[in-house]
């Protein structure tokens, strides 16, 4: 098996408090991996282990069959990390941003130039190409986040919660974005609070809590595992009850007996995240 990624029992504390409890995890090339996890998870704690921010305080992590330490400047050049917090320098336009960021990565002239004139026509920002970053709104400012990650033609891409608090229209052109890099064959390990965003765009998603990855299959197996039917009832306690069932049949016979409202449906995600977490993400 192709693994892109090899993390063998990572342990981080922070003090006495552990973020990530002797972690194991392989993430195959090329795949769209989702990593869901309710607030306090370690998901960012992680993902700054693997782009060499964070040391663990033992255990290994491999990146294309090299140890990731702080200094491996090579395994950095094939990488970009979008983190959870804007990270743009507010004083320089879009376009400034983007080639600022090519000279951190030492591009010549002629392909900075070509890099960047791309990613505006691939994020669609060319039309604002001029607007300082600072008077951005926060769906363009994501956006530019994405693009500038993707200045050095990185294999991997990390992208830490990158539609929070974005409207329904900007999170799909952004969607588009992630898939497009998807096809252009880029490993994508992608953190969101948004259980729709994981079950459309993910291959594999990890359910992550205390700091331990509890849950790791497809979508599709998530749902499966925990019964294909989802029966919701509002109770005489008036609390909704959620039931799960294998088969459509075995669901029906169950709400013959329910007096009062209730909705027969298909499991979804967020049905396998709340009966994880026992606890709703938003
Ligand atoms: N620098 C730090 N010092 C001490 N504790 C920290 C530090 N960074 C994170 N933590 C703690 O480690 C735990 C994991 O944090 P982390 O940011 O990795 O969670 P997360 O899954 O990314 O959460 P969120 O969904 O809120 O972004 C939390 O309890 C957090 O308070
Ligand atoms: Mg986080």
């Amino acid at each position: 098996m192709d693994h892109i990624i090899e993390i063998k029992e990572v342990l981080k504390k922070y003090e006495d408090f552990t973020a990530v409890d002797h972690l194991n995890l392989n993430i195959k090339k090329g795949s769209f991996f989702g990593l869901l996890g309710p607030n306090g998870a370690g998901k960012t704690t992680l993902i700054k282990m693997l782009v060499g921010l964070l040391r663990p305080n033992s255990g290994d992590i491999f990146i294309k069959n090299q140890k990731m330490t702080r200094d491996n400047v090579f395994l950095k050049t094939k990488m970009g990390i979008v983190p959870q917090h804007i990270n743009l320098d507010k004083e320089l336009s879009v376009k400034e941003n983007l080639i600022f960021s090519a000279k951190l990565y030492k591009l010549k002239r002629d392909p900075q130039e070509k890099r960047v004139e791309e990613l505006l026509a691939f994020s669609e920002l060319k039309p604002i190409e001029n607007k300082l970053s600072k008077n951005l709104s926060g769906g363009m400012q994501r956006k530019l986040m994405i693009v500038k990650a993707l200045i050095n033609d990185p294999e991997i891409i990390f992208l830490d919660e990158p539609t929070v608090g974005i409207d329904v229209n900007t999170r799909r052109k952004i969607w588009d974005m992630l898939k497009g890099m998807k096809d252009m064959g880029k490993t994508i390990i992608l953190t969101t609070h948004y259980i729709e965003e994981a079950e459309y765009l993910c291959d594999q998603i990890a359910l992550m809590d205390k700091g331990k990855i509890f849950h790791l299959d497809t979508s599709k197996h998530l749902k499966s595992n925990l019964g294909t039917f989802t029966v919701e009832y509002f109770n005489d306690a008036k609390v909704t009850e959620y039931k799960y069932f294998q088969s459509i049949e075995d669901a029906k016979q169950y709400t013959h007996a329910l007096c009062g409202n209730y909705i027969l449906r298909d499991t979804n995600l967020e049905d396998v995240f709340y009966n994880f977490t026992n606890r709703k993400v938003r």
